[in-house]
């Protein structure tokens, strides 16, 4: 298994590049399987999830070809569409093999896809999802650990997609994907805003389909007969941006980004602001949603109140990096998680290298302390993993990280991307029992 070590005490200078969005390419690969002919999708980043889902398309009858020249470019063809089944031991793996599950029975009639277990933050239910779609019209039973979906045809219809958390991204990103085949009109309100949403919707309409209102909490989707072959590029992650401008605050560095989806993360960039973390766009004539931004910050950070928010309030995905930066400021800083109320997976690990933290139910109050000391850590989920590296770099010694294939999920090569602005980490091999 790998592990990094991370020598501690380093600065980040330079300049990098921002790849393309995971929780925007996973549903934006799902969609091939609605389509007549080949899908073309640029910039799809190098991670593991996205191996993940190439493995799961090709069981499910997709022929993919990755381009020799371009890694970042794939073409997902829908060939045999009489697959419909997607197992259980590739969806464990990857939650969002959920979003085969619409796209499947609006075009095949039949989906069987593994019921998503549990998770490292707590019970993630998929009611929302199953409810969007029997709405449409589909018949949907669970036997023996699969979510088996069937119908004719799917039927337009207005659906309230809210639940107790506010919407769901994927929820949305599975009905709106069906409804583009359904008969007749369907309404989505509590549809969730994330741009990955609007971006799934760009490709669907390049499609052939007939999507309007993506990007708000109602989506309105003209059902057509048929759909396509399109080319799209994947838009930035906004995760990633975030989590190396959250990088370079920690350590007091000064970095260029670019291609940053600077108007995707204007709540983090306020709050961040708020605390001492600058980011500046270098030029405010480029495409806010991919543009370069300079990071500086100031040699003492100042206390925050966050609370997680769906878009575009303040990304769960970002809160745990936050919780980090913040445990090295001049106070306290109250933190609130409202997606995800059991993601906390980082406290303990944090507190294990000085952070001084307190939980209470959904809540950390973070005391702000003058240093992060070095230790043997493990990596729990993607983001609770980030912000470990984070802590890392800042701390006082060496800090090892086992289980960094949760990293590996969603940042394509940390480690090297991080030692090109100055970071000291060593990605090596450990065996775990
Ligand atoms: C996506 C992202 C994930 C991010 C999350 C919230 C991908 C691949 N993953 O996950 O990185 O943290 O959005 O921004 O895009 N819920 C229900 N019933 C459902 C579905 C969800 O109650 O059927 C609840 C969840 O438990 C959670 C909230 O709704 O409390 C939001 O979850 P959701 O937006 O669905 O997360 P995902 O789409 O799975």
């Amino acid at each position: 298994m790998d592990a990094f070590r991370i020598k501690g005490g380093t600065r980040l200078t330079g300049r990098i590049r921002i790849d393309g969005s995971k929780n925007a390419a996973l549903p934006l690969m799902a969609a091939a399987l609605l389509a007549d002919g080949p899908i073309t999708l640029r910039n799809v980043p190098e991670l593991s999830d996205i191996k993940n889902m190439i493995r799961l398309l090709s069981e499910l009858g997709c022929n993919i070809h990755r381009d020799q020249d371009d890694p970042g470019t794939l073409t997902i063809e829908n060939a045999d569409v009489k697959q419909t089944h997607a197992r259980y031991d590739i969806v464990r793996t990857m939650r969002a093999s959920v979003c085969v599950l619409g796209p499947m029975v609006a075009r095949r009639q039949r989906a069987s896809v593994a019921m998503p277990g549990g998770c490292a933050f707590g019970h993630r239910p998929v009611d929302l999802h199953l409810r969007g779609l029997e709405a449409l019209a589909a018949r949907i039973q669970l036997r023996e650990g699969d979510i088996v979906a069937t119908a004719d045809r799917l039927q337009g219809r207005t659906i309230f997609l809210g639940g107790p958390f506010g919407s769901s991204v994927l929820g949305t990103a599975n009905v709106m994907s069906a409804a583009t085949l359904a008969q007749g009109k369907t309404v989505i309100e509590s549809a969730a805003c994330e741009p990955e949403v609007v971006d799934l919707a760009r490709l669907l309409n390049a499609m052939g389909a007939r999507i309007t209102g993506a990007g708000s909490p109602r989506i309105e989707i003209e059902g057509v007969d048929q759909l396509g072959p399109a080319e799209h590029t994947v838009l930035p992650d906004r995760i990633v941006a975030g989590t190396y401008a959250i990088a370079a605050g920690i350590t007091n560095g000064d970095v260029i980004l670019d291609e940053f989806p600077y108007d995707s993360l204007l709540a983090p960039l306020d709050l961040l602001d708020n605390i001492g973390v600058h980011v500046h766009k270098l030029d405010n004539q480029q495409d806010p949603f991919s543009c370069s931004v300079q990071v500086t910050s100031e040699r003492r950070l100042k206390p925050c109140v966050l609370s997680t928010q769906p878009y575009p309030g303040f990304p769960t995905d970002l809160q745990a990096q936050m919780m980090a930066l913040v445990s090295l400021a001049d106070g306290n800083s109250i933190i609130t998680e409202k997606i995800f109320p059991e993601r906390f997976m980082h406290v303990a690990e944090l507190s294990r290298m000085g952070a001084q933290l307190i939980r209470q139910g959904a809540t950390v109050m973070v005391q702000g302390t003058s240093s992060l000391i070095g230790a043997p850590v493990m990596a729990s989920d993607l983001r609770a993993s980030a912000c470990l590296v984070l802590a890392g770099m800042v701390a006082d010694g060496d800090t090892t990280i086992t289980r960094v294939y949760h990293l590996d999920r969603g940042y394509a090569s940390m480690e090297k991307v991080l030692n090109s602005m100055g970071a000291d980490i060593t990605r090596y091999q450990v065996d775990e029992p």
